[in-house]
């Protein structure tokens, strides 16, 4: 039977009409517009793409919104230059620096050095501290948005098997984080999963997804979760998005597995649109915090 196919654009519409909607609220009341600053080193094409959509979806939801671009030699000290003008600034309630990064930036220094409290990205240590002892401040975006679908397609997850493939400080490590809280705010069936965090060296991959309720893909690798690693009537979650000569491909071989999988995300139109959504619902929640 082929699988439901879990609309992240739809969903994501959803919820950025309810941020929408509690923007107006608050700035009706006297609230100042949230604030989010982007700041963007080099020229890769995808993060260009990524710092632009997050742009017009701020638009859209009355959130302000900057953009710092900065040339592709820039050092970590300007940068952390910048990062700290911005951690100083009233009107920014909300700091993401795009990543990856060029190679002579210490990625992990400017991270460190964001307000925690301005963090809408939640990389900052403290807020990965923060998440992983069960009293979360600003969730990852992308995991986020991953539980927002699995929420409001009424996918249950609570004491089932959850398979992450990748182990990513963005996706894969949140994501498993996320999937074995005790508690969650989208209330007691999307929390407490029995989570199995793989990566490039766990060996037998394929016998642990098949044993997985729900899989989570989030590798990198074009097409690599394939049809004979799902057990039937799982559900799965592609992360992935692939730059190929096919165009956008996710890490899930989309057309088997959606034969066998009861539930899966497209890509594009599925966890994608979710990431710059909860990157919004973050900035309000610092705005008015
Ligand atoms: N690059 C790819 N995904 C992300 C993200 O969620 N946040 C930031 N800052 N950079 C990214």
């Amino acid at each position: 039977m082929a699988a439901r196919i879990l609309d992240g654009k739809a969903i994501a519409k959803e919820i950025q009409a309810e941020i929408a909607t509690s923007v107006a609220a608050h700035v009706a009341a006297g609230g100042m517009a949230p604030g989010l600053a982007a700041v963007l080193v080099g020229e890769d094409p995808a993060s260009q793409v990524y710092v632009r959509s997050k742009q017009k979806a701020c638009e859209r939801a009355g959130i302000a919104s900057w953009l710092h671009r900065m040339p592709d030699e820039t050092t970590t000290e300007d940068l952390l230059e910048v990062v700290s003008q911005l951690n100083g600034d009233p009107n920014v309630h909300g700091i993401l620096v795009q990543l990856p990064l060029p190679p002579q930036i210490d990625e992990l220094r400017v991270l460190d050095a964001i307000d925690p409290a301005k963090d809408v990205d939640g990389f900052h240590p403290q807020n990965v501290g923060l998440l992983s002892q069960g009293r979360p401040r600003f969730l990852p975006c992308t995991p986020s948005g991953v539980m927002q679908i699995l929420a409001r397609s009424d996918i249950s997850i609570a004491g089932k098997h959850a398979v992450v493939l990748g182990r990513s400080d963005i996706v894969g490590k949140p994501m498993a984080s996320l999937l074995a809280q005790k508690e969650s705010t989208l209330g007691p069936n999307y929390c407490n999963a029995t989570v199995t965090l793989c990566h490039s060296r766990t060996t037998n991959l394929a016998e642990l997804t098949r044993q997985a309720d729900l899989v989570v893909a989030a590798i990198g690798r074009p097409k690599f979760v394939t049809a004979d690693m799902i057990r039937p009537g799982a559900v799965v979650i592609d992360v992935g998005i692939n730059r190929t000569d096919d165009g956008l491909v996710g890490d899930v071989d989309f057309g088997p597995v959606s034969e066998i999988a009861s539930a899966i995300t497209p890509v594009p139109g599925g966890v994608g649109r979710l990431t710059v959504t909860m990157l919004l619902a973050n900035t309000f929640a610092a705005a008015t915090k």
